[in-house]
C-alpha cells in the first residue's frame, strides 16, 4: 500500500503525540502504510525511518514535548541534503507527507514539494500561537496552563511578602501567551509587542491603587518586548515597590497535553489525512472562526499572524 511519513519539526509543542498517534491509526484505517520519522527534517535527511506500528504508538497520547523528537535543521535548506531525503523516502514507496510544527517547518517541505513533487500537509504546532490564517496552535493550551499554574503560585510569594513581580513568557515576537495569561491570571500589567503601552500612565494607575490598599503588582511581559529587567527596575525605582523578574522559559513548553490539545491533535490530523487524499499537496489546516479547514502553504507565508482584536482590546488596559 501506499507509504505515509508523519513527523514533527520545530519547537516541541504538547499536543504533538496525539497527532501523531491520530494521524498514523487515521491513515492507516484509509488504506496508507504508515511510517514515523525521527529527529524531524534531520532524521529525514540521515534515514532515522520506522514503520507506525501498534507498540510505538500505544501509551505516548498523554505524554508531552515530542517521542518523534524534533530538531530545526539548517541542512535541509542544501538541496543535496533534501534530495538525500527524497531518496529515503523513495525507496520506501512514501508518498506523502504530514509535518507536525511551525511555519519555518512548512516553508522547508514546500521547498521541498517545488524540488520533488512530495505533497504533505502541515499541522500548526507552536506555543507562540503565531501562525497566520489559523487560530490555533497545538502546545497553546497546555502552554497557558503551566503559565497559570507558576503565575498562581507566584501571587502567593507576591502577596505574602508585598512585593512586585515581573513574570517574562515566551512567544517570540507574537504577545498571545502574555496577553491571555494577564487576563486569565489577572494582572495589573501586560506589555506585548503588538500593543504600545505607557509607563507613565502604568505608574499613575499602580501608585493610585497601592493607596487604595494594593500590596503586590503582577506585571507580565511578553519576551518579544524584551522589558523584563527593565520594568523590573522601572518598578523599584518609579513605583517604590520591591520587585522581582521571573523568567518562566522552558517549563512553558513541557507538560502533559490538555484537553483541549488533545481534541484540537485528533482533529487536525483527521483533517491533514483528508487533506491528502482530496489531492491536496502543501495545505496546512486551519482552525478559523470556529471551522477547520486548511490553506495553502503559500497564503500562511504570505501574511501576518493576526490576534483576537477583543484580545487586544481588553489588554490595552493593562498596557496604560
Ligand atoms: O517557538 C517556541 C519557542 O519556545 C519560543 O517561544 C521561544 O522564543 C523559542 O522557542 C525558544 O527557542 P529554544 O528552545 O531554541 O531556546
Amino acid at each position: 500500500s501506499k507509504g505515509l511519513a508523519i513527523f514533527t519539526s520545530g519547537g516541541d509543542a504538547a499536543g504533538m503525540n496525539p497527532a501523531v498517534k491520530c494521524a498514523a491509526e487515521y491513515a492507516a484505517r484509509r488504506g496508507y502504510k504508515p511510517w514515523l520519522v525521527y529527529d524531524g527534517l534531520r532524521g529525514l535527511i540521515d534515514d532515522k525511518f520506522v514503520e507506525a506500528d501498534r507498540e510505538l504508538i500505544s501509551g505516548i497520547l498523554h505524554r508531552g514535548g515530542t517521542f518523534l523528537r524534533s530538531s530545526r535543521s539548517k541542512r535541509f535548506f542544501e538541496l543535496e541534503f533534501r534530495e538525500q531525503a527524497f531518496l529515503n523516502l523513495k525507496k520506501r514507496g512514501i508518498e506523502k507527507l504530514v509535518v507536525v510544527g511551525g511555519d519555518g517547518s512548512f516553508r522547508a517541505l514546500n521547498q521541498f514539494y517545488a524540488d520533488f513533487g512530495v505533497p504533505f500537509a502541515g499541522i500548526p504546532a507552536t506555543i507562540d500561537n503565531d501562525i497566520a490564517g489559523t487560530d490555533y496552535c497545538l502546545g497553546v493550551d497546555t502552554a497557558l496552563n503551566m503559565i497559570r499554574q507558576s503565575v498562581d503560585s507566584i501571587r502567593d510569594t507576591a502577596n505574602s511578602f508585598s512585593r512586585a513581580f515581573v513574570i517574562e513568557v515566551m512567544g517570540r515576537h507574537c504577545g498571545y501567551l502574555a496577553m491571555v495569561s494577564a487576563l486569565a491570571c489577572g494582572a495589573e500589567v501586560c506589555l506585548t509587542p503588538e500593543l504600545p503601552y505607557n509607563l507613565d500612565s502604568i505608574g499613575g494607575r499602580l501608585k493610585a491603587e497601592i493607596k487604595g490598599g494594593r500590596n503586590y503588582v503582577l506585571a507580565i511581559v511578553a519576551e518579544g518586548t524584551k522589558m523584563g529587567d527593565y520594568l523590573t527596575r522601572w518598578i523599584t525605582d518609579s513605583i517604590g515597590m520591591e520587585a522581582r523578574l521571573t523568567v518562566l522559559g522552558h517549563v512553558q513548553r513541557g507538560g502533559s497535553p490538555t484537553v483541549r490539545d488533545r481534541l484540537m491533535a485528533y482533529k487536525f490530523a483527521v483533517a491533514a489525512i483528508d487533506a491528502l487524499e482530496a489531492g491536496e499537496t502543501n495545505s496546512v489546516m486551519t482552525y478559523q472562526d470556529g471551522e477547520y479547514g486548511s490553506l495553502p502553504i503559500q497564503t500562511v507565508c504570505d501574511s501576518k499572524y493576526e490576534l483576537d482584536p477583543l484580545l487586544l482590546k481588553l489588554c490595552t488596559n493593562l498596557s496604560n
